[in-house]
């Protein structure tokens, strides 16, 4: 049985000091929560968020990695330093990272393996844009993502990953994608994961990202191949925890 996770997405917003506050607020409204809960935060903010959640049920990740260990690649974080920090998660292939700075599915590839080798839970992203929508080439697109990115990742270790189905088109605009929309694509990601692993992928937990909300979290989490949401913009608000507890 897959256990919902609500993770949040912070991007480049909160500084240290509102993450200790905004944690220590969030903590007594999602203490009950039949879900996971996590928030991907800045890397300066890493520690604080970790001291801040420290004995309660939320769990604090990172929102990217470089794949060597170290070395000459000014301005990047390694899985080394990341595995140290304490974080559970590390978010692999955002759409942002692809379309700002050039991530594509071979250097997520990279670091997914990465993660798996430093024992990061990687939750890899994968979503097509609006013309591959109206192209009718959504599942080919996200397919060849998912193949991509998974390359070389074992049996053994795939139940670990987390994917997150992001159709661009629905990141940040208030255009959700409907839950029959995000169900059909995710029921893809599931097929393609079976073709590759077999009966794990029923283990794999599988989340939409696009405008959620607390008003559509509820319906979206209710869909049987859909284990969650990667929320952004409602995850730097308070009311993210009604999207926790979307169940009560
Ligand atoms: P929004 O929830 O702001 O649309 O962002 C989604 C996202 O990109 C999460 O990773």
């Amino acid at each position: 049985m897959r256990k919902k996770l609500a993770a949040g997405n912070w991007k480049m917003n909160m500084t240290p000091e509102e993450t200790g506050r905004f944690i220590e607020d969030l903590k007594p409204l999602v203490k009950d929560s039949n879900a996971d809960v996590a928030l991907m935060v800045p890397y300066v903010d890493i520690k604080t968020a970790l001291d801040a959640a420290k004995d309660s049920n939320i769990e604090i990740g990172a929102q990217n990695m470089h794949f060597e260990e170290s070395g000459a690649f000014t301005g990047e974080i390694s899985p080394v330093m990341l595995k140290e920090t304490g974080v559970k998660y590390v978010i692999i292939g955002h759409s942002e990272r692809r379309e700002y700075f050039a991530e594509t599915d071979e250097t997520v590839n990279k670091k997914v393996l990465k993660a798996l080798e430093y024992d990061l839970i990687p939750i890899m992203c994968c979503g097509e844009t609006l013309t591959q929508r109206e192209q009718g080439i959504t599942i080919d697109h996200i397919r060849k993502q998912i193949k991509i990115g998974l390359l070389n990742v074992s049996s053994d270790d795939i139940e670990k990953v987390v994917i997150a189905y992001e159709p661009i088109w629905a990141i940040g605009t208030g255009v959700t994608a409907t839950s029959e929309q995000a169900q059909e694509v995710c029921a893809a990601i599931r097929d393609t994961l079976r073709e590759l692993y077999g009966e794990k992928a029923d283990n794999i937990r599988i989340l939409y990202g696009g405008s959620v909300k607390g008003e559509n979290a509820s319906e979206l989490f209710g869909m049987p191949d859909i284990d969650g949401g990667l929320v952004g913009g409602a995850s730097l608000k308070l009311s993210f925890a009604d999207i926790v507890n979307y169940d009560k």
